[in-house]
């Protein structure tokens, strides 16, 4: 059962849903949330859909034995390949999932050009296609499978030479064709962001969909009645991860995320 008092429950493959949970800090102080990093099995991005479906299932199942009143899927990846088969799998419990911010971008582009970086398994996802059908028909979307930077991020590797070099080889393409919005369409990329302005420049609009999710994630609170009734409170964070929890806690740091207890996650997935 469901109960106010439990935390936000969150999960990424590694520490990109960090991205999202700042904004749901920011907006919704007085919640506590419980992150998991499923370090362990970090890249989900090449990973064919079934197995990210177990790996999803396997966190989501996780995050609910530790009371978590709501489950967001702070990851476009493990959103793509798991987040419709989650909800019929578990009716009762409410999710929260994300897709690349296509619609935004799409929107607001003057130049009628549109780049958008994601996972693979994100770009061959129903998710983004539909979104791409419904509200990017007026625009050119180039469309970057970014293999590797969720590998350099998760190593703590934001500025780094083969960083750099990885970015520009993405994102010259779309420079050279004139895009004025590009969409970074994994949870992990807005911590690249001071790496990314300095191939693109100063005037080109980077659009993430993080503070939407928190927005939606307070709808979904106040839907189901699950607002923490203790309020006024200051919210506990908890990061939790499969993998090693040294390496997380230095992530959080280095990545000047909320301050917030980090701990173990030990469960059992048969998927290597
Ligand atoms: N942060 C995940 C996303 O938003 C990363 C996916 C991965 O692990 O490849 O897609």
């Amino acid at each position: 059962m469901t109960n106010a008092r439990g935390p936000i429950g969150m999960f990424d493959s590694g520490i990109g849903g960090g991205t999202v949970l700042r904004h749901v800090h920011r907006l919704l102080p007085a919640e506590d949330i419980l992150y998991l990093a499923d370090q362990a099995h970090v890249p989900y991005g090449p990973r064919p859909r079934e197995e990210i479906r177990l790996l999803a299932q396997a966190a989501t199942e996780w995050l609910l034995a530790q009371g978590a009143k709501v489950i967001v899927v702070a990851c476009n990846t493990a959103s793509a390949a798991a987040l419709r088969w989650l909800r019929r799998e578990y009716p009762n419990v409410p999710f929260v999932g994300m897709v690349p911010a296509v619609k935004p971008a799409a929107r607001q582009s003057k130049s009628g050009v549109v780049g958008l970086m994601a996972t693979p398994a994100t770009m061959q996802g129903e998710l983004l296609q539909e979104v791409v059908q419904e509200w990017a028909q007026g625009v050119q979307l180039l469309q970057q499978v970014c293999h590797g930077l969720v590998e350099h991020i998760e190593k703590g590797e934001l500025d780094s030479p083969k960083t750099l070099a990885l970015l520009r080889t993405y994102l010259t393409p779309m420079l050279n064709a004139n895009a004025d919005h590009i969409v970074l369409g994994c949870t992990h990329y807005p911590y690249l962001e001071a790496l990314i302005r300095r191939v693109v420049g100063p005037t080109v609009h980077l659009v993430d969909a993080g503070e939407a999710v928190a927005r939606q994630v307070a709808r979904v609170l106040d839907e189901h009645h699950l607002r923490h009734p203790g309020t006024p409170r200051n919210g506990h964070i908890t990061y939790a991860t499969t993998g090693d929890v040294a390496h997380l806690a230095t992530l959080v740091e280095r990545l000047h995320l909320p301050a917030g207890a980090v701990q173990s996650a030990t469960y059992a997935v048969s998927c290597a």
